[in-house]
């Protein structure tokens, strides 16, 4: 596999504005996600707030990709195109979005990419607010993973033995799709898997940033595209969730560059201390 980009602190320091706006416009979009939207609106308010904020869409046009986010709605895994579909009392929604933004100094492109659940409205089947409460937390499990971790597959099989602890077979782990490195690109080596392999892959070092992206089904793993091309859906029409974030391992320890608060809160309940990116 191609190495896996080092960046400085400094540069990670770049990276974490671009996690940041990530954040907020994802905030934004999540607030729009209310009965009676459409998943168009959602994309508004996802692309208004990275105007205000100073963010570009690392999404819009990539591969030609029509959109600022992915809305991926029910049985729908990933890449869900936003349109005119009109969100529902009851239905479970991903939102998945990026930006990037500019170091001046040099020209280069510093990437951040998250992605949230929500459930919309207020009768929500509990069998979907447990899909998107254990994916959730199985996000959390792999990012405290890294923060002890020695390769880069101990992240998948931190992911798995959560999943399979907490509800045994009950939910399957998308392998069609899977996490990345991230940093001056939003895609990059190495492969993030939600799952346990053999090959734990390439060692961690400091300066290497992960997108950490788990999706979980309540049937069968199997996956088709439907034919506009980017709309991933389970084939057997089980419910889809999915959560991400993008995470910075430096000098002193890691850091959620798409959380405002790095993930303190949810990872002192893991019994992980974020630390800081130093400044310079
Ligand atoms: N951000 C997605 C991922 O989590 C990829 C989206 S591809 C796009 O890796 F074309 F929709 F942007
Ligand atoms: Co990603």
């Amino acid at each position: 596999m191609a190495r896996v980009e080092i960046k400085t602190n400094k540069q990670l320091q770049q990276m974490k504005r671009a996690g940041v706006i990530t954040s907020r416009a994802l905030d934004a979009a999540v607030a729009a996600a209310v009965p009676g939207a459409t998943t168009k609106d959602l994309d508004r308010a996802f692309a208004a707030t990275l105007d205000e904020l100073g963010g570009t869409s690392n999404f819009y046009g990539y591969y030609d990709y029509p959109a600022t986010i992915c809305t991926s709605v029910n049985s729908e895994v990933v890449h869900g195109i936003p349109g005119d579909y009109v969100l529902k009392d009851g239905d479970i929604i991903s939102i998945d979005g990026g930006a990037y933004v500019i170091d001046p100094a040099t020209n280069r492109q510093w990437h951040g990419d998250s992605a949230r659940t929500v459930l919309v409205g207020s009768n929500v089947p509990e069998s979907r607010r447990e899909l998107s409460e254990i994916t959730r937390a199985a996000l959390w499990h792999g990012i405290a993973a890294l923060a002890h971790a020695k390769k880069v597959g101990e992240v998948g099989l931190a992911v798995e033995a959560f999943v399979r602890e907490e509800a045994g077979d009950k939910y399957g782990i998308i392998e069609d799709y899977v996490g990345h490195g991230i940093g001056t690109a939003m895609h990059m080596a190495p492969d993030v898997l939600n799952y346990a392999v053999r090959d734990l892959g390439p060692k961690i070092k400091p300066g290497m940033a992960f997108a950490i992206e788990p999706m979980l089904v309540t049937g069968s793993i199997e996956t088709k595209v439907l034919a506009d091309d980017w709309t991933v859906v389970t084939v057997d029409g089980s419910d889809a969730c999915q959560w991400e974030h993008s995470v910075a391992v430096h000098s002193e320890g890691i850091w959620v560059l798409t959380a405002e608060d790095g993930g303190a809160s949810e990872l002192s309940k893991l019994g992980v201390t974020v630390k800081p990116i130093p400044e310079a």
